[in-house]
């Protein structure tokens, strides 16, 4: 039998994308084991394009037992894995994969991530509020059911390609939420111009290259909460503009990081890791 405590049998866990040298994952689980008491190891690895499925079959053979996905390779991990979870099987991409005797089971945290960054650390309630979600790419695909679940009186998804959110809406638009309806619509629709959101979410990529989507400036009810998914050491653009114009709660996506990695921490080893403290730390490591 081997043995788990031997060095080269410890049990290897990974972040896998491109680029990576950035990510933020490797440090993040090294404090969970540490606090819950596990052996094993964490690393980013950056994978060349077409080398993905190789990679995750060469890091299984090697004593891999996990991985979370990174951009570019979250629709390739949900086309590998053999089994999904529910919510990574709508979300139609996976960011995390545990690694079981030959099986790839694939999941999507990023989603529960979101949700409890936003309800449990921030105490904004989701339910029976009107949320607008900026972005319909694959990233805002990933948290659209866990919202949904929080039962918002409505969701709106506006996006600058206004084909894209309407699909998105409509691929979700078939979910049972107890008085609420989800819609698309374009950055420049009339009707975000005459109404107001208690919850923004900005979903695009567009605080990455510091950038602002451009939204009408009336946006905010009042006591409203404005979420960017990005997170960096000082205020996205998206949040500085928020708390220009009325948003009297900005947050960026940091929480959102660490919860989504307890989840996979979770699906890996089976406990659940406390976050507040890493966040902390982890939010200090930035500046
Ligand atoms: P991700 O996986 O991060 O979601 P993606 O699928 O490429 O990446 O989606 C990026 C999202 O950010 C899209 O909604 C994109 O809008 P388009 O669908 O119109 O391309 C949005 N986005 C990126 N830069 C933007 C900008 N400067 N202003 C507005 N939206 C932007």
């Amino acid at each position: 039998m081997p043995d788990s405590n031997e060095p080269g049998n410890i049990d290897r866990y990974a972040v896998f994308g491109n680029p990576v040298e950035h990510s933020q994952s490797p440090l993040i689980h090294t404090l969970f084991a540490k606090q819950t008491s596990q052996s094993l190891t964490y690393t980013a690895e950056l994978i060349e394009p077409g080398q993905f499925s190789t990679a995750v079959k060469d890091f299984a053979s090697h004593h891999g037992k996990g991985l979370n996905i990174t951009v570019p390779f979250k629709q390739e991990a949900w086309q590998l894995a053999s089994k999904r979870s529910e919510r990574a099987q709508r979300a139609g991409a996976v960011n995390t994969l545990k690694i079981d005797d030959g099986v790839y089971y694939g999941d999507n945290t990023d989603g529960i991530g979101l949700v409890r960054d936003l309800v449990e650390n921030h105490r904004i309630k989701l339910n029976q509020r009107r949320v607008l979600i900026v972005g319909a790419g694959g990233a805002v695909r990933g948290v659209i059911e866990p919202i949904l679940e929080q039962n918002p009186a409505e969701i709106v998804i506006a996006n600058r390609t206004v084909e894209k959110a309407i699909q998105l809406a409509h691929d979700f638009s078939e979910f049972e939420i107890s008085s609420g309806t989800i819609s698309g619509c374009g950055l420049d629709d009339p009707m975000l111009n005459a109404t107001t959101f208690d919850i923004v979410i900005n979903g695009t990529s567009a605080s990455l290259h510091d950038e602002l989507p451009p939204l009408p400036t009336t946006l905010f009810s009042e006591n409203a909460c404005a979420y960017d998914m990005m997170y960096s050491a000082k205020p996205t653009p998206f949040m500085q503009w928020s708390s220009e114009n009325g948003a009297k709660h900005v947050f960026d996506g940091l929480g959102m990081l660490v919860e989504q990695a307890a989840e996979s921490f979770r699906i890996w080893r089976g406990l659940q890791p406390e976050t507040k403290k890493v966040i902390e730390l982890i939010r200090a490591s930035l500046k």
